[in-house]
């Protein structure tokens, strides 16, 4: 006869029993990806610990971003940091030939919230301005789905088309703009390490069905350019070629506009003098996680951006630097400063206004390892840098 649990019953059975099948499955995977040799480079390891389908960190049910999430980017702290974009934006679709079609294409739009800012800054299209696309490429369709779910009331107002594509290249060549904010540090990253004359490939080992740390020989070639020349005993240099093909791939379907690159690192030499044990984080709940083989798929994981790395893609694909700099200096050339004073004036009390300057502090001062890369066809560089 059903009824009322009894008392002892625990309330988060539910979840501890979701979580128990996730694992499972997180560790068949893993096994059958190690499977022969037992060795798994951590690139693979990475892919299937965010991206597995159901159960990687950015396939889950809930969405890993924002304060009830395990983190936040500068697009959670406040609607000025997408306002700042958009102004950009405007910029670069002024130096494009009115009439014609303007597609920005937002890489791992995550939880939609800058999309949301974005296209409410963007608000309806000039007089005479071709059509405004917006589209979404997320690796995880969940994400996908629920940008698109927090984007659209701002795109209908904005009167722009807004889609869901697999890829930057899925709908062809095309004029606009493409933006990813903490994307590339979410690509799948190589870890080398060198150990007596040479590198060594990083990855990890299932013991008793538990990922540990592991190391065999290099057997993949790493894109140029070459690794560093004299590296110190025990460094650990990581790079991911993952995200400079994405470089790549945008190189060859924007024809005209810019690329806004915004993340967190460093150049090459940087990295290997500063941090020679490497920067590999786990982020659960806010939280660094000490441990971040333990229990992949439950934590973010990420590395800083070899700036370098991703610089030579993009110059070897035929895309031309615009600006490269601070995040900080990059929204104080956007406009940034003005945008926030004309938010604080349009508070409604003197609490709302503090939280606004809060805001506009922490964008400015909180996120101080990010920088700016701006790319472009040689053509669009020339013009952006003739009206910013
Ligand atoms: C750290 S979140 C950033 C979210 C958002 N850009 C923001 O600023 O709040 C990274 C997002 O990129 C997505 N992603 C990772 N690799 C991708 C790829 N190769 N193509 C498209 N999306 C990707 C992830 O699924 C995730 O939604």
């Amino acid at each position: 006869m059903p009824g009322a649990p009894p008392a002892s019953a625990d309330p988060d059975r539910g979840r501890k029993e979701d979580r128990t099948v996730a694992a499972e499955r997180m560790r068949t995977l893993l096994e059958a990806a190690a499977a022969p040799s037992g060795f798994l480079p951590f690139d693979q390891f990475m892919a299937l610990a965010l991206y597995a389908p159901e159960v990687g960190f950015y396939a889950r049910r809930a969405s890993p971003l924002g304060p009830e999430g395990d983190f936040y980017t500068s697009a959670h702290v406040h609607p000025v940091f997408g306002a700042s974009i958009a102004a950009h934006l405007k910029a670069v679709r002024r130096t494009l030939e009115p009439g014609r079609p303007f597609r920005l294409v937002e890489l791992g739009p995550g939880d939609g919230t800058l999309a949301r800012s974005i296209l409410t800054a963007l608000g309806p299209s000039p007089e005479g301005s071709g059509p405004l696309e917006y589209v979404l490429v997320d690796r995880s369709p969940r994400r996908a789905a629920t940008a698109f779910e927090r984007a659209e009331p701002a795109a209908r107002a904005a009167g722009a088309a807004l889609t869901l594509s697999a890829s930057v290249g899925a709908d062809g060549p095309f004029e606009g703009a493409v933006i990813a904010n903490e994307v590339l540090d979410a690509q799948p990253c190589r870890r080398l390490r060198w150990a007596e004359g040479r590198w060594r490939e990083l990855g990890i080992r299932l013991v008793h069905g538990r990922p540990v740390p592991a190391e065999a020989a290099l057997t993949r070639p790493v894109p140029p350019p070459d690794l560093p020349a004299t590296p110190e005993e025990g460094l650990v240099f990581e790079c991911s070629p993952g995200a400079e093909s994405l470089v790549r791939e945008v190189a060859d379907h924007l024809t005209a506009g810019a690329v806004l690159l915004l993340d967190y690192g460093m150049e090459e030499d940087e990295l290997v003098r500063g941090h020679p044990e490497g920067t590999l984080t786990a982020l659960r709940e806010h939280r660094t996680v000490p441990d971040p083989y333990e229990d992949p798929g439950a934590n973010d994981l990420s590395a800083f951006v070899n700036f370098s790395r991703i610089r030579a893609a993009a110059a070897r694909a035929g895309l031309e630097e615009v600006a490269y700099c601070s995040q900080t200096e990059a929204l104080a050339a956007w406009g940034i400063s003005d945008l926030i004073a004309a938010e604080a004036a349009r508070a409604r009390s003197s609490e709302e206004e503090v939280r606004i300057r809060l805001a506009a502090k922490s964008l400015l001062f909180g996120f101080e390892r990010f920088r700016l890369l701006e790319l472009a066809p040689p053509a669009s560089a020339r013009a952006i840098r003739g009206v910013t």
